[in-house]
């Protein structure tokens, strides 16, 4: 199969497996993301979610396992492989220089997506297309009228749609967020769930969330994980309903 044909899977896992020591943290995962989707994976703290992400984003290698993205075996890329590829993340705070404005930061992550196109192949007046490329990731996450304010005067709130924007920038086929909305004050957990529910169709996106509400506002599907094991896939609405998931997630009764 050619890589990224109509049909093909945005993320395929097949019996995913990561080991820590004795620990097995994520244990035989197999799903299915089809490009566009919006999914949802939930499940109690230690139920190896964050740990799955890291697999998938090349973090670190899975200890057995497939991971397919729109059908390259990406298993054992390098991260910055796989981020070329267009696996997205959100960036940890530490990576954004915070004397620096907004847009500042923005134009080198991009700068920094095509380093080695622009100093190859490209004269500096193609910096019209950088610009445009950090005024789509700032409109898109509804900072654009913070563009020239300092990242160190941003609120925690558009720090997190920073975030995004920088996520944004690189271009992501699918975009892997690990909580986005955790610690935000509840008008700011509006703003940013919103935004993830308005980004372009054709990015899928892959979200692990904590807020039933938000997530089940979100999700077209949802995976549940216990212990590092799929104990669920269905539509939000089945997944409320499912008494497997009631008792080991929402507690039983
Ligand atoms: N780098 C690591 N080294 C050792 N153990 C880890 C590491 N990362 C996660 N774990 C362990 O793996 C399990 C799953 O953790 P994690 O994936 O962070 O869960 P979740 O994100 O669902 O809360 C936990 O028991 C955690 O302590
Ligand atoms: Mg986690």
């Amino acid at each position: 199969m050619r890589a990224g044909t109509a049909n093909s899977a945005a993320l395929e896992l097949t019996g995913v497996t990561k080991r820590f020591g004795g620990l097995v943290a994520v244990d035989d995962v197999s799903l299915t993301v089809r490009p566009g989707e919006r999914h949802i994976l939930i499940g109690p703290n230690g139920a190896g979610k964050t740990t799955l992400f890291n697999c998938i984003t090349g973090t670190f290698w899975p200890s057995s396992g497939q991971i397919r993205f729109f059908d390259v075996d990406v298993s054992r890329l390098a991260e910055r492989d796989r981020a070329r590829l267009g696996i997205g993340r959100t960036f940890q705070i530490s990576n954004v220089l915070v004397e620096l404005t907004v847009s500042e930061n923005l134009i080198l992550a991009v700068l920094g997506r095509d380093r080695r196109k622009w100093m190859m192949h490209k004269p500096f007046a193609d910096l019209g297309a950088v610009a445009d490329s950090v005024g789509t990731a700032l409109a898109t996450v509804r900072l654009d009228h913070r563009l020239n304010d300092p990242v160190a005067s941003l609120s925690y709130g558009e720090r997190k749609q920073l975030d995004l924007a920088l996520a944004l920038a690189m271009e992501p086929r699918a975009l892997f967020l690990d909580e986005p909305c955790a610690g935000l004050a509840p008008s700011e957990r509006q703003r940013v769930s919103q935004i993830i529910g308005e980004l372009p169709d054709d990015i899928t996106v892959v979200m692990i969330e904590h807020d039933m509400d938000i997530a089940l506002r979100l999700a077209e599907r949802v995976t549940v994980l216990h212990q590092g094991q799929v104990i669920f896939e269905g539509s939000p609405d089945e997944v409320e309903t499912d008494t497997q998931v009631r008792e080991v997630y929402f507690g039983s009764g």
